[in-house]
């Protein structure tokens, strides 16, 4: 059996991944159909080695789609997905605009596959940095328990879409003028101030909310609570943005609730699925945003005992944001989908 497909946002950093994981990962596609603005409609995109015109997203364009991934931000999700439900189409959604809906289920397939069962049409995908966070973290919290999570990010631009990514470029050319780049896309689009993100770091992504944390902070906290069906999971997080193109890392704290040594906690990570130990500090091995970009794994590295709490352990987390924490996450959602006959 194969299926009628969608991209929405098709000419986007995440969607541009979308297509690339649906042709290498051989995904049943009867007919695809590229979706995008009327700013880019027209323009053409190659799907295992056909020609297709993008088109400019209309509620008809979802007629008789199975699937519809979509990545062209949260409040076009608010208004085609429903369009697209409606039309019998289920919908793999990439922005944060249903994640914490309690009628929507919050999936990372090694962490929760199953929740995909009680989908009314709209399936979410976490934020990136959650994704790669609770596929490292999953094996210690299955095998020692899981009581408390504190997080330091440091993030790629592609994350914000490929208009950040040439203001990145544009501005590392020019070292001597740093401070005074011209900037108009980070840390927020819509924000009432900007600053240039090459040779910085800016400890700002997404708004702020009424807490002081940032809304990408609060994905953090809240996404990894609902996916690993854990309410009384301690979670705090601190989400920065680097000048780097593509690939999330993280520093993470975890407290379990068993002893185990790192010897365990290494080989725990080491068995689990779409998970990469790379940790010998002797060798200077260690994971990296730029050898990680293009990769589908997350890879875990730096994995320290607390030297105070022997519960505590500190790892470093790396993993492409476009891959894993979208892309390729959402395409095992809708492999998922197949493999349960539920689409
Ligand atoms: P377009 O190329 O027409 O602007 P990114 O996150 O990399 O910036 O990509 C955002 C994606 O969402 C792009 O594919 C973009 O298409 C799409 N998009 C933005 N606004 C709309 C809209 N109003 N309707 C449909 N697609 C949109």
């Amino acid at each position: 059996k194969s299926y009628n497909v969608a991209i929405m946002g098709a000419t986007g950093a995440v969607g541009q991944q979308m297509k690339e994981q649906l042709e290498k990962r051989n995904f049943p596609v009867k007919n695809i159909v590229f979706l995008a603005s009327s700013r880019s409609a027209g323009q053409e995109i190659t799907f295992k080695g056909k020609t297709y015109t993008v088109q400019e997203a209309v509620p008809e364009s979802f007629e008789n789609v199975d699937i519809a991934l979509f990545s062209a931000g949260g409040s076009i999700s608010e208004k085609f997905a429903p369009e697209a439900v409606k039309r019998g189409a289920v919908v793999i959604d990439n922005t944060s605009a249903f994640r914490m809906d309690k009628e929507v289920p919050l999936v990372v397939p090694e962490v929760n596959k199953e929740d995909i069962r009680l989908h009314k049409g709209i399936i979410a995908n976490p934020n990136c940095s959650t994704i790669q966070m609770v596929c490292a973290l999953q094996p210690l919290k299955e095998q020692y328990g899981l009581s408390k999570i504190v997080v330091s990010t440091y993030q790629a631009v592609s994350g914000a879409g490929v208009n950040a990514i040439n203001e990145l470029k544009s501005q590392s050319a020019d070292f001597d003028n740093a401070q005074n780049a011209e900037a108009s896309v980070l840390p927020v689009k819509s924000a009432d101030r900007h600053y240039p993100i090459a040779f910085n770091a800016i400890p700002q992504i997404d708004q702020f909310t009424d807490n002081g944390y940032t809304y990408e902070e609060m994905k953090m906290i809240n996404e990894t609570k609902k996916i690993m069906h854990d309410d009384t999971l301690s979670v705090a997080a601190t989400c920065v943005r680097l000048p780097v193109v593509t690939g999330h890392s993280e520093s993470v704290y975890v407290e379990l609730e068993g002893v185990p040594t790192v010897a365990e906690v290494k080989q725990s990570i080491a068995n689990a699925p779409g998970v990469e130990l790379m940790d010998d500090p002797s060798n200077q091995v260690y994971p990296m945003p730029l050898m990680a970009a293009g990769k589908d794994e997350v890879f875990v590295g730096r994995i320290r005992q607390d030297l105070d709490n022997p519960q505590g352990f500190h790892l470093w987390v790396v993993s492409d944001n476009l891959v894993k924490g979208a892309a390729l996450n959402s395409v095992q959602i809708a492999e998922a989908l197949v493999e349960e006959q539920i689409v």
